[in-house]
């Protein structure tokens, strides 16, 4: 399973929900109360698992663009969304432009923009948006990255919610030895370029905030961790083989014992004793003059 593979989206997607910090989707929500149509910028936004997330938590009417680089992805989204919308009851129709929800006074209208974000250099896009959101995607970015956001979000007075941020944190019971080399590993593997510059990795949450406050920003900030018990099967394995890979690449030294390890953390996934916290983080930023 790769690593942005829309399967892997799909595992993650019901455990993200499940740890998300649902009173700053809240604080989202009210922060943009008074708006007629809310206009939204989901970032990386994949296959749209933020989208939904989000959108029962914001005012009635919603406008979203989903921006990604991936056109698998994004092709998906509108099936994906389909399915969301119908199984809440909801009314989807597609359209020539995306696809649009209604359920009693409520509407959405989904679009999706294909393009890489990665120089952020389309000033378009952020135009009017009263949201700029993400999830999942700080980890993979730079700090000049995220400096450049903050400025763009700023000329816009946009609220920003950025969800799901990978702190750092790896804690797997029951222990292993080399559960700190691989930890350690790891996190050095996330630092590394992921397309956006030098990736920010364990300190995004930090960067970011420190941005956006430059910028006279309100912050909040809040756990997400994604704890996972022996019912999460199938994403305990796809955690262990990816830190399994990812430790190995930045290490090849240690491939045997990042190898065995990895044999050991499956064995106690298979008898069902085994569980993790992955440490994550969601920010809530407030501009200094309201969305308008
Ligand atoms: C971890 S996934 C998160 C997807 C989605 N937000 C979610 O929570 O399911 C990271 C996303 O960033 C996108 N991405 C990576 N590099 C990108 C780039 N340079 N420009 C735009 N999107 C990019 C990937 O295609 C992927 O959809």
């Amino acid at each position: 399973m790769g690593e942005f593979s829309a399967a892997w989206l799909h595992l993650r997607e019901p455990v993200d929900a499940a740890s998300r910090a649902r009173h700053l989707a809240r604080a989202t929500g009210e922060a943009l109360g008074h708006a007629a149509w809310v206009h939204v910028l989901d970032l990386g936004a994949g296959t749209g698992s933020n989208t939904r997330y989000l959108a029962g938590y914001l005012p009635r009417r919603q406008r979203w663009i989903l921006a990604d680089a991936d056109a698998a992805l994004l092709g998906q989204v509108g099936d994906e969304m389909y399915r969301w919308a119908t199984g809440c009851g909801y009314t989807a129709t597609f359209t020539p432009e995306g696809l649009e929800v209604s359920h009693g006074a409520h509407q959405w209208d989904i679009r999706t923009r294909l393009g890489s974000l990665a120089a952020l250099d389309d000033e378009e896009l952020f135009a009017g948006q009263h949201l700029v959101t993400a999830s999942a995607l700080l980890d993979l970015v730079s700090r000049h990255w995220v400096e450049a956001l903050a400025v763009r979000c700023h000329a816009q007075g946009a609220l920003v919610h950025m969800a799901l941020s990978y702190d750092g944190r790896i804690e797997c019971s029951p222990a292993d030895p080399d559960d700190g080399l691989v930890r350690t590993l790891v996190n050095e593997h996330q630092v590394t370029d992921k397309g956006f510059g030098p990736a920010l990795g364990p300190s995004a949450a930090s960067e970011t905030a420190r941005s956006l406050e430059r910028l006279a920003y309100r912050v909040e900030r809040h756990q997400s961790d994604w704890l996972l018990g022996p019912c999460d099967r199938e994403m305990q394995e796809a955690l262990v083989q990816g830190w399994a890979s990812a430790a190995a690449s930045i290490a090849p030294e240690h491939a045997g014992s990042i190898e065995a390890w990895a044999t050991r953390r499956q064995r106690v996934i298979e008898a069902g004793t085994s569980s993790l916290v992955v440490g994550h983080e969601d920010l809530l930023a407030h501009p200094p003059r309201p969305p308008r």
